[in-house]
């Protein structure tokens, strides 16, 4: 079994202060530094794009694991990866050339990642599951921090779970994750937890260890 990675999104960070907050969130004991990025257009959101990604990378070394939730994603790749993303993630429906949007990414040396939303059968990336180094599986419709979780989704995570087989693949899950869901997430088979609001909500550094430990002891 792969080993569990809780990722914190700094979509729920106190953007003000956004390089103290994922220092704060790397020294608490995050594995992956989880990066939102919103278009206002593939989502009904706008959050930020490489410049800021770049500007907060060189506070850590953690892995940096960047959620494009934007289309087209392929005129940026180049962006995210010069600007030092570790695994960069484009979504299954953000544009007709998933898997050319996937060599993309390996070709800049990075690990790519594909997302499903919520509609989105597991069966969309049957075909393109021996150029994928994670698959994102999202628990809530993509736009916004601090939803609930859709239950549906743990029979799709058991689904992607089944499609990855033996191969080397992180099943990440994002969206409505909290230390009391986090045991039946990775059950299904998720070894990736995304976790905003129940990590950073309050946005006091001294609650994130905490915050942190009692999502992965769940
Ligand atoms: C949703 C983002 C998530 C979000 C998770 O569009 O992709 O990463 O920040 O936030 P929570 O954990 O609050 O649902
Ligand atoms: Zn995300």
């Amino acid at each position: 079994t792969r080993p569990l990675r809780i990722a914190p999104s700094i979509l729920s960070a106190d953007f003000a202060r956004l390089g103290a907050e994922v220092q704060a969130i790397a020294e608490a004991g995050a594995d992956y530094i989880h990066v939102d990025v919103m278009d206002g257009h593939f989502v009904p959101n706008i959050s930020f794009g490489a410049p800021v990604m770049t500007a907060v990378r060189g506070v850590t070394d953690k892995v940096f694991d960047v959620h494009l939730m934007i289309a087209p994603a392929d005129p940026y790749l180049n962006d995210f990866a010069k600007g030092g993303a570790d695994i960069i993630t484009v979504h299954a429906e953000a544009g007709p050339h998933l898997h050319r949007s996937l060599q993309a990414i390996r070709a800049l040396g990075k690990k790519a990642g594909v997302a499903l939303n919520p509609a989105t059968p597991v069966s969309a990336i049957q075909h393109v599951i021996e150029d994928c180094d994670l698959v994102l599986i999202m628990s809530v419709n993509p736009g916004f921090g601090g939803q609930s979780f859709i239950a549906e989704s743990l029979n799709k995570i058991a689904q992607a779970k089944a499609l990855i087989g033996g191969r080397d693949i992180d099943l990440e899950v994002d969206g409505g994750v909290t230390a009391d869901n986090a045991r039946e997430i990775v059950r299904a088979g998720a070894n990736v937890l995304v976790a905003g609001s129940a990590i950073y909500a309050g946005n006091d550094p001294k609650t994130y260890a905490g915050r942190i430990k009692a999502i992965r002891d769940a």
